[in-house]
């Protein structure tokens, strides 16, 4: 879809008004200029007279229809950073809105894209806004329905019971793991994810590395008396390695890390089924490890086939059975909706499936078409469900889970998700994996060590956040991983020496 956009010269339109198109259509170009072939036309007419006042007529120049709308917003005394932030939610809202009834695509979450929409929530109550106040905030600014707005005060009413200290951890850091190899590559993933299979060497000198990278910044946080809250492994599959491997890697953990016995909580992301055996699984409670997945996505064998990835519904059940009967009393299952050739049916039969085992975590996602997925690369060869049917599955989540005890905890979405929906974790009450709403709120410094692992400093007084990423192939990683440690250790230092002057 081409649009010509009429009566707005200003560039900082551009990305605002792409990125609400792109919610409607896909490949769709927008110009602020001539664009003799675009099949519709969007003319903006902007008054200031008491009030700001954005009016659009959009029009389809194949059927000759047209939608129109407007909105007026109070910019008296504001200074120009902010009158124009409101002279760009009204040209969004007015935009969405004739958008939607052009099309009767409803945008549940307005035009909010690319920032965690919890944060924002959390962000007004902070700064004293009542529920009301803050709600109204999220209708007006961004267009967010009531129904999202219901669930994202119900996640952060449950984040507040589970980590009711939220707001005052930023003195205490929590530690992402990564380690980037799998049994094979699955078609929708772009994490760093490498077979396995056949690169022991390429194995023995990440691990070398890593060891490496936990003992010096173990030892940094302990002279600087850092507390630790959570630990996560994640990856690609953290129980991709040997038993014996990971059991290096936990005792380097506790002799390095800063008092590991009273972090809140040690995550092993085992989502691969065909990677759990007794041996790990015994490393794993040896270590105390206090939570793991197992990752079924679906229960639909077909499925499995077709997204690469090589483990058996069976293999799936039987490995949950396994490390419910060795000990593991905190588990969490991942599943995706919308994968290649599933609807209603069989996302029905996972949630029956689901109940047989009963998790105490399930995360559904909503896929994701991430740019350099072999999915993304090979579309034509994914069939996926339209839009009102993913509208239908995440309907069916959301009734299963509140039907089975679960509540929703934390929420993040996607670029190019399906539906432009998310992806919710429910939990058991008390079962929430606190890692997850650590990196997701950002109310703490997160510190990424391993393959593709992505480090979040926040300042402590400040807030402000500061990115920083490890090379995501092993061989990169090889590398630097020295430069890159010394290099977060200084900025650890520099942050955490700030908040004690
Ligand atoms: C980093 S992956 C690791 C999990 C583990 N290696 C496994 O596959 O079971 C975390 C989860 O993100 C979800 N995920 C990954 N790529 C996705 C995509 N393109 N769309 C939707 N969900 C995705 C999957 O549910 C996956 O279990
Ligand atoms: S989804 Fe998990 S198992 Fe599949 S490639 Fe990605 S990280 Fe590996």
């Amino acid at each position: 879809m081409q649009i010509e956009i009429k009566g707005l010269k200003d560039d900082r339109f551009q990305r605002p008004l792409q990125l609400i198109t792109n919610l409607f259509y896909e490949e769709s170009q927008v110009r602020l200029k001539d664009f003799p072939e675009a099949q519709m036309v969007a003319e903006f007419l902007v008054e200031e007279k008491d009030q700001l006042e954005v009016k659009l007529t959009l029009k389809d120049k194949n059927s000759g229809s047209t939608y129109t709308a407007s909105s007026r917003k109070d910019v008296k005394g504001l200074g120009e950073k902010e009158a124009f932030k409101q002279l760009k939610n009204a040209v969004s809202a007015v935009y969405l809105n004739t958008l939607q009834e052009m099309t009767g695509i409803i945008q549940k979450w307005g035009f909010l894209t690319g920032i965690r929409p919890t944060k924002i929530l959390h962000k007004a109550l902070r700064e004293g806004a009542t529920k009301e106040e803050a709600h109204q905030m999220l209708r007006d600014q961004y267009m967010i329905s009531e129904e999202k707005i219901e669930l994202m005060q119900h996640i952060i009413d449950r984040q507040l019971t589970v980590v009711p200290d939220l707001y005052n951890l930023r003195n205490e850091v929590s530690i992402y793991i990564g380690i980037p190899f799998c049994p094979t590559k699955c078609a929708y993933c772009t994490f760093p994810a490498y077979a396995i299979n056949g690169r022991q060497g390429s194995v023995n000198s990440f691990l070398a590395g890593l060891h490496y990278e936990l003992r010096e910044i173990g030892t940094a946080l302990k002279e600087m008396n850092i507390p630790i809250t959570t630990i996560y492994y994640g990856g690609g599959t953290p129980t991709s390695i040997t038993a014996e491997e990971m059991d290096a890697l936990y005792e380097d953990m506790y002799k390095y890390f800063p008092d590991v016995k009273n972090v809140r909580e040690v995550t092993v992301e085992a989502g691969r089924p065909d990677t759990i055996t007794p041996e790990k699984l015994e490393v794993l409670k040896k270590w105390d490890i206090d939570r793991i997945s197992i990752n079924p996505q679906s229960y639909i064998s077909e499925t499995l086939k077709a997204i690469g990835r090589h483990h058996s519904v069976e293999e799936t059940i039987e490995k949950y059975h396994l490390s419910r009967s060795m000990g593991m009393n905190n588990i969490n299952m991942d599943l995706i909706i919308g994968l290649p050739g599933e609807g209603t049916k069989e996302f029905q039969h996972t949630l029956d499936e689901t109940e047989k085992l009963m998790p105490e975590s399930l995360t559904v996602h909503t896929l994701s078409f991430k740019r350099a997925s072999e999915m993304t690369q090979n579309k034509r060869k994914y069939k996926v469900a339209d839009r009102s049917e993913v509208e239908k599955m995440m309907n069916m989540a959301e009734k299963w889970t509140a039907e089975h005890n679960y509540e929703p905890y934390y929420l993040y979405r996607q670029k190019n998700i399906l539906g432009n929906l998310e992806n919710v974790g429910y939990s058991f009450p008390g079962k929430e994996s606190i890692y997850n709403i650590m990196i997701m709120e950002e109310q703490q410094s997160i510190i990424g060590i391993g393959c593709g692992a992505a480090s979040k400093f926040i300042d402590p007084i400040t807030g402000a956040i500061q990115h920083f990423a490890n090379p995501k192939d092993p061989k990169s990683y090889n590398d630097s991983f020295e430069a890159y440690t010394k290099e977060k250790i200084e900025i650890i230092r520099a942050l955490f020496a700030k908040q004690e002057s």
